[in-house]
């Protein structure tokens, strides 16, 4: 992973500098000092497209769609939701309660991998892997330090165990049946882009399809069920052995599932 500059805040403190350097050791970029510089001069200035930028709580990507940092907004409203006794269409798919264990191959911002943390709770696992390491970086210390939520989305958020990894890779070591269920969401085919709150994202996610090998790994490693993502009329489902899950009549995206 090159194209990228790690940097910190205007007047960063001795600690934030610290992590900064530190940051860009673990990742194999370069660390630079803020100065006065404004992000599209030290683009310029260090010929790269990407800044991971480290703030006093919080770390976030400058891309060239925007500024990309985990929030748990819509995983807070979901939350809400279900405990309120409403439902919610991902962990209806996945056929999952309190006590499961989850393969989250396509992190993203964590949105999901909440949502699912919360339902499995303190008996259950989220294991949730993320291709690009920039990604992987800022939610992993997202899910670890963000603090202002209630304690049991808090909880929920310091279960989920980010790894960066291709999913490819990661099935390929895991054992057979090792989690109840596996989940994708890879980006899709056609992005929604009007309702997408992914757009920071898509400089930096990795747009390769899934291939069938991918899903034969996953229909091995997963116990029960796999869940795909996808845009409803999207061509994948079929492509990839899915059946569509019921629900969701009006909305442009739909879940499809394989059970094993
Ligand atoms: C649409 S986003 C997932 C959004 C996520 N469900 C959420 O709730 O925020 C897809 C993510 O999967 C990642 N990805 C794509 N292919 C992958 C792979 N082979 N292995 C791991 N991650 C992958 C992309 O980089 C991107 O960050």
């Amino acid at each position: 992973m090159e194209n990228f500059i790690v940097t910190t805040t205007r007047k960063p403190d001795d600690t934030a500098e610290i992590f900064a350097t530190e940051l860009a050791t673990k990742l194999g970029g370069n660390f630079v000092e803020r100065e006065d510089f404004s992000f599209d001069m030290l683009k310029k200035i260090h010929g790269v497209e990407n800044i991971l930028l480290v703030k006093k709580n919080s770390l976030s990507v400058i891309t060239a769609e925007g500024e990309l940092f985990f929030h748990p907004n819509t995983a807070h409203l979901r939350i809400k939701n279900l405990r309120g006794g409403d439902g919610d269409r991902l962990i209806d798919a996945l056929k999952i309660s309190e006590g499961s264990t989850v393969l989250d191959c396509t992190l993203g911002l964590g949105s999901d991998a909440l949502v699912v943390s919360f339902v499995v709770g303190l008996r259950g696992k989220v294991v949730a892997l993320e291709i690009n390491p920039l990604i992987a970086e800022i939610v992993r210390h997202g899910l670890k330090n963000f603090s202002e939520d209630s304690p049991h989305v808090l909880d929920a958020m310091r279960r989920v165990e980010v790894v960066n990894a291709d999913c490819k890779d990661f099935l390929k070591n895991c054992a057979d049946n090792s989690f109840d269920a596996v989940y994708f969401d890879p980006m899709f085919r056609r992005p929604v882009k009007s309702s997408s709150g992914l757009n920071p994202i898509r400089p930096l996610a990795d747009n390769r399809p899934l291939t069938q090998e991918i899903i034969r790994e996953a229909c091995r490693v997963a116990k029960c069920r796999i869940v795909m993502k996808e845009h409803s009329d999207s061509a994948e489902f079929d492509r990839l052995g899915f059946t569509i899950a019921a629900g969701g009549k009006y909305s442009s995206v739909a879940f499809g599932v394989i059970d094993v």
